[in-house]
Formats: C-alpha cells, structure tokens, sequence
C-alpha cells in the first residue's frame, strides 16, 4: 500500500452539487405537498448533501440522525450492518426521508428501510447523493438519487477514507492502486 492515497480528478464539483440538490429539492417538494417529512441523514457521510436538501425543501420537516455501518475500515464491505445511534423522534405514521451519501452493495439501507419500517410509518423513501448500481448485491432501488458512479472509490462531499476527506467541496476518487 501506497504512503498516502493519490486523488483522481474531479467528477462532481461543489456546484454540481448543489445544482443537483435543488433540482431534487423541488421534486422531492412536489410529492410530499401537504404532507410533513421527516428528514433522517445518515452519519457521517450524508451530512453535508443533506443540508444541501434541506436548504431546498418547502415542506414541513423535522431532522433526525441515524448512525448505520457495515464498513469497517478500508474499501470492502463486511455485510454486517450495526446501528449504533438511532433516530430519537418518533416514526410512527409519519413520512420519512432517508437521506444516504452513496448506496454501494445496498446492505446498509435495506437493512436501515426495514429497521424503520418495523415501527410503521406512513413511508419510507430514500435519497442518495450517488448511486453505484455496479455493485449492488440488494434488490434495492432509491427514490431520489443524485448522480449515479462508476465502480470507483469516491471521495469527498462528506464521504471517507478511514474518516479522512469528507471535507473536500467536490467529490473525487481514490486511484485504484493505491487503495
Ligand atoms: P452499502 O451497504 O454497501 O450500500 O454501503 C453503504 C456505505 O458504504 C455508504 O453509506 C458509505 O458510507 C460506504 N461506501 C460505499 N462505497 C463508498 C465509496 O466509494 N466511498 C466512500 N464510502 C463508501
Ligand atoms: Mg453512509
């Protein structure tokens, strides 16, 4: 393994980004007309898309965190989701919104829809920032998706590296080689 990790070039700039936070902003504003939402972000990597939604909601909401991983550190799934803080507010009846940086094998939000779906409520949707279908080894589909990626390891916008670069404004991804 390489000293320290080289980063591609560019493949969704902070702009991109926020552009595309506002097109599903609105939509996501169509379909819940009249109705409230619960907004439930995924820790960490979902927090700064997130905002970038929420800024772009006109609807009643009310936010809430959930921390799920069936990472481990390093690139590869363990399959073996762990919720280790929930949502305080409660479900029940109520429309909920996960809101996911990037769905991979899928593992961790079917598990995320079921856990919530267990406490019935009214529904339940999901919108990711990046959607790598590539990988997918879940019957799982989101509802609002922000770009779909390659089978790349992507970087940045909130996303990590063994917790490293969630801050950088764009989002890039890892040389192969070096990963
Ligand atoms: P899944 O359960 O395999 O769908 O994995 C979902 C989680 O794995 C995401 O919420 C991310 O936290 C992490 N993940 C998957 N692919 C990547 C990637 O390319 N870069 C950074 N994190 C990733
Ligand atoms: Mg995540």
């Amino acid at each position: 393994m390489a000293e320290k990790e080289t980063i591609g070039k560019i493949l969704f700039s902070e702009r991109d980004i926020q552009k595309r936070a506002k097109e599903l902003g609105k939509q996501i504003s169509r379909d819940y007309k009249g109705e409230e939402l619960i907004v439930v972000g995924t820790l960490k990597g979902a927090v700064l898309w997130m905002a970038d939604l929420l800024k772009n909601l006109e609807l009643d909401t009310a936010i809430d965190f959930v921390s799920a991983s069936s990472y481990g550190s390093g690139t590869m799934t363990s399959g073996v989701v762990k919720i280790s803080k929930d949502v305080s507010l409660d479900i029940y009846g109520k429309n909920v919104l996960i809101v996911e940086d990037i769905i991979d094998t899928g593992t961790t939000l079917k598990y995320l829809v079921r856990h919530f779906q267990d406490r019935n409520p009214k529904s339940v949707t999901i919108c990711t920032m990046l959607d790598k279908p590539s990988r997918r080894r879940e019957d799982l589909k989101a509802d609002y998706i922000g770009f779909e990626v390659e089978d790349l390891f992507v970087i940045g916008y909130g996303l990590d590296y063994d917790q490293k670069y969630r801050n950088l404004p764009y989002i890039s991804y890892l040389e192969p080689n070096d990963i």
